[in-house]
């Protein structure tokens, strides 16, 4: 991919790049819409990703261009507005040069910039995040500058928050700027803290991507973190990670049934989340892929952010041999379903599921049988 990249960089600007930089995808593995509650969650990075490659100009230009987009996309060092249209995906470099400032650091000036990418967009594996983050590589090396890797994390979740306005909460671009191969991201979003817990051996992971999405999906996400803003202050408390378990029954009284449910799966989710970490370093695969299972229901039933699609598949999934649980990966609303799975789950296990799904919604769902991977680095 390396060398496509340099390739695809002289062929589009005529000279070798000076920085590379890669950020990989992640799956979310479990702690659905924790992150802005202020709750744990755990993600895995994955081995696809985006590249960034970068060469520095002297003439107060920049120049954006992508192996998925034809046109090579130009403007001046002074001009840092909001794209649309074919010229939106460069908000994300763009938000991250926005940002930079924002936490004190300088950017580049003038540049030649191309990202490539292996990840398949908008299946749920943050795509968007991992461009973030390989841009925030090259110009922050660029630049001289040299922050803590947390702060990487944060200018990324900055330019989606406010330049692409997304109002995401971490789980994306930390799991990007923390991944470990053979390891998952554990993170404490209200520091934020970030960890890693090892991967116990023999776990395969499988990702069914739908191709489907909610039309609304952007104002789905919005909706529902607009409804735990409100469930948290129904409750007195600042973030719904406030709440334990156990104060539900309360809660139950003083919100309304909406947003109970809404508040309901996020309490528990963080409950899971935490047995999951336990279970995780007990090695007990099944347990952890009876709490996988659990999150989806949750979504299905209480969040109600799952789709027939992605139920569909978690409930053709779940009974199959060698599969420890099955969940959505991600927002929801559309995207893709993940599976926890031991070495036997094979290629013909997968297409056998991806042929039911066929032949109920007509369309074949995209198969990826992913490892754990390592964080956004410089290459
Ligand atoms: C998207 C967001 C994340 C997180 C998940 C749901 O991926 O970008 O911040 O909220 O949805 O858990």
């Amino acid at each position: 991919m390396k060398a496509a990249l340099v390739e695809k960089f002289r062929a589009t600007f005529g000279r070798a790049p000076e920085i590379i930089a890669r950020a990989p995808g992640r799956i979310e593995f479990i702690g659905n819409h924790t992150d802005y509650n202020g709750g744990i969650v755990l993600g895995a990075a994955i081995d696809r990703g985006v590249w960034a490659a970068f060469a520095a100009r002297d003439d107060q230009q920049r120049r954006f261009a992508s192996d998925q987009r034809g046109a090579v996309i130009s403007m001046p060092v002074n001009r840092l507005e909001k794209q649309s249209g074919g010229r939106s995906w460069t908000n994300y470099p763009l938000g991250v040069l926005a940002a930079m400032p924002e936490f004190g650091l300088r950017g580049p000036a003038g540049f030649d910039y191309l990202a490539m990418s292996d990840l398949p967009a908008g299946a749920g594996l943050s795509s968007s995040a991992a461009i973030e983050l390989a841009s925030a590589l090259v110009f922050l090396e660029a630049a001289g500058e040299r922050p803590p890797r947390e702060v990487v994390v944060k200018v990324g979740r900055h330019a989606e928050n406010y330049f692409v306005g997304v109002p995401c909460g971490i789980l994306d671009q930390g799991v990007s700027g923390f991944g470990r191969r053979d390891h998952l991201v554990f993170i404490d979003c209200r520091g934020p803290r970030f960890d890693t817990v090892p991967m116990p051996a023999g776990a395969h992971f499988w990702i069914f991507n739908t191709h489907t999405k909610h039309a609304l999906v952007d104002g789905l996400y919005a909706a529902r973190h607009a409804e735990c803003m409100e469930a948290a202050r129904g409750l007195g408390v600042p973030l719904l990670a406030d709440v334990p378990p156990a104060a539900l029954v309360v809660a139950e009284r003083k919100l309304s049934p909406v947003v109970f449910r809404r508040a309901r799966h996020i309490v528990e989710e963080i409950a899971r989340v935490d047995a999951t970490v336990m279970a995780l370093r007990r090695g007990d695969l099944h347990e952890v892929g009876r709490l996988l299972t659990a999150s989806h229901r949750s979504s299905q039933t209480l969040f109600e952010n799952s789709t027939k699609e992605l139920d569909f598949l978690v409930n053709r999934l779940v009974p199959t041999p060698h599969v420890h649980g099955a969940r959505l990966t991600g927002g929801g609303f559309g995207g893709a379903v993940m599976a926890l799975t031991s070495p036997e789950f094979g290629d013909a296990e997968a297409s056998g599921v991806a042929n039911a799904y066929a032949e109920r919604f007509g369309a074949r769902p995209d198969i990826l049988h992913t490892q754990t991977g390592d964080g956004a680095a410089i290459i």
